[in-house]
């Protein structure tokens, strides 16, 4: 029997049977939103958006599953709530609560945060995004991607470079890709990376050039300057000429390797558009994926059973 997903706080927290359930239900769910259907299962169901941080892609993207699932959404933007006056995260989040929606979503700038509402409140609390810990759905779209696009995620060599040591994206993708059996290397410079990448247990190195011929898989990390005490590179030129990918370093790349990007992309830092936009790049389809893997976070935690009953009238294995 598989652990029952309560929540969804860490990538951490999953195991390899969890994994591999949720991006077979998102698999399962790709053609019913590909033909614009809805499949639901969040009928009747409100699922609430606490974001205290920006966010483009992953606050429309819950929304959009939301909704493909029957359910209904609500926002809560906290630049124009009362955190504004003093009032605590988990008061804040119990107030809500008292509203009876049926899960949470939240980002919050503070690591951690989600772990606590999660023992806090009484309904589910998915992760969208803490400090620098973990976004783990954000890793779950990427497996997701890398396994649509290779086939499989074991045995691939994955290079993630940039701000590794800010990136919840980073850490929450080496606990799921290394749980899937990929060998991993993080790449960037000195002041931008984790002070012991061994105990990660990732390879690393100060240059892009000697991780590129042997990727199958580049992950280009945004640098993120509002995370950084102080200016942890010389300039954004400078940076761009030694660890951003360009045509000229995309040359070293295999003929069939992909590159990610978890947005939003710095073009001419990380990434160079002819790269960003070039026909390695699957960015855009991250973004379809990101929708498929929620909806399918969001069926687990929230309604099990139905789901488990879907899977099995439909004749769906995953
Ligand atoms: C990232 C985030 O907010 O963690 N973006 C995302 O969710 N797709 C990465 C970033 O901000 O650079």
């Amino acid at each position: 029997m598989m652990r029952k997903l309560q929540h969804l706080v860490a990538a951490a927290d999953l195991d390899a049977a969890q994994i591999g359930y949720l991006l077979g239900v998102a698999r399962t769910f790709s053609p019913y939103v590909q033909r614009g259907e809805t499949i639901p299962l969040l009928q009747g169901k409100t699922v609430v958006n606490l974001f205290f941080e920006n966010s483009t892609r992953t606050r429309t993207s819950f929304e959009v599953a939301t909704r493909r699932l029957g359910g209904a959404t609500t926002n809560f933007a906290a630049s124009t709530s009362s955190v504004q006056k003093g009032e605590t995260l988990v008061d804040t989040a119990r107030n809500i609560v008292a509203m009876g929606p049926h899960c949470i979503v939240v980002r919050h700038a503070s690591a951690g945060s989600p772990s606590i509402l999660a023992r806090a409140l009484t309904i589910p609390v998915v992760n969208a995004g803490d400090g620098f810990h973990e976004h783990p759905t954000q890793a779950l779209l990427d497996a997701y991607t890398i396994q649509e696009t290779l086939k499989s995620v074991e045995g691939k060599r994955i290079v993630i470079f940039g701000d590794i040591a800010h990136s919840r994206v980073a850490r929450s993708n080496i606990h799921i890709l290394k749980k899937l059996g990929a060998s991993i290397a993080v790449c960037g410079p000195p002041t931008l990376l984790p002070p012991k990448p061994d105990a990660l247990g990732v390879d690393h190195a100060y240059r892009l050039e000697e991780l590129l011929p042997d990727a199958d898989v580049v992950m280009a990390l945004r640098v993120q300057l509002e995370r950084q005490n102080r200016m942890q590179i010389p300039s954004a030129n400078e940076y761009a000429r030694f660890w951003g990918l360009d045509r000229e370093k995309a040359k070293l790349l295999k003929k069939d390797a992909i590159i990610l990007h978890p947005g939003p992309i710095n073009r001419g830092v990380e990434l160079d558009t002819e790269v960003a936009d070039g026909p390695r790049s699957v960015i855009l389809h991250q973004v379809f994926n990101g929708v498929l893997v929620r909806m399918a976070v969001l069926a687990a935690v929230c309604n099990p059973e139905g789901l488990a009953e879907w899977l099995d009238r439909g004749g769906h294995r995953v």
